[in-house]
């Protein structure tokens, strides 16, 4: 099982719908490329984890990373996990605001996660609450 985690800053303005619209898109994908992961988004960024088959996360960021809806796309961590994380999870989503701390968050949807990804997770969620 491979896994891909990036950062990304969203289009100016762009909306709930468009959000929406993504995520409807990307979930058909996923479940027909046996990717899942999660996207949480706040109004400064996009934090997404893709795990699946190397070539089907590759391909899928590949795609993402050629979407205009964001730019300054930052690969954080890659590589090869044990066994998938979040197999219930074609895309779960999660949009907090600027006042919210983004660790409480991940801590519970990384509850059933190994402890080494998890704690990847959360590093960068802590990484993002001292940022904001
Ligand atoms: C923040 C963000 C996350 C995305 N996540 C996914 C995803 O998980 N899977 C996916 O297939 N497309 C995702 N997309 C959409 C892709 O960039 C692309 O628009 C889509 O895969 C094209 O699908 P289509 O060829 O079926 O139209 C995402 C786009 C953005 C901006």
């Amino acid at each position: 099982m491979y896994r891909l985690v990036y950062i990304s800053t969203p289009k100016q303005d762009i909306s709930r719908v468009e959000v929406a619209s993504i995520l409807r898109a990307g979930r058909k994908n996923n479940v027909k490329n046996g990717i899942t992961g999660l996207l949480i988004q706040d109004r400064r960024r996009f934090l997404q984890y893709l795990e699946g088959e190397q070539t089907d996360v590759e391909q899928t960021f590949a795609r993402i990373s050629n979407d205009r809806r964001h730019s300054a796309i930052i690969p954080l961590k890659s590589g090869y996990i044990g066994r998938r994380q979040f197999p219930k999870w074609e895309m779960a989503s999660k949009y907090v605001d600027a006042e919210t701390d983004l660790l409480p968050v991940v801590r519970e949807l990384v509850r059933d996660c190994d402890r080494d990804v998890a704690s990847e997770l959360m590093s960068f969620a802590e990484a993002r609450d001292r940022a904001a």
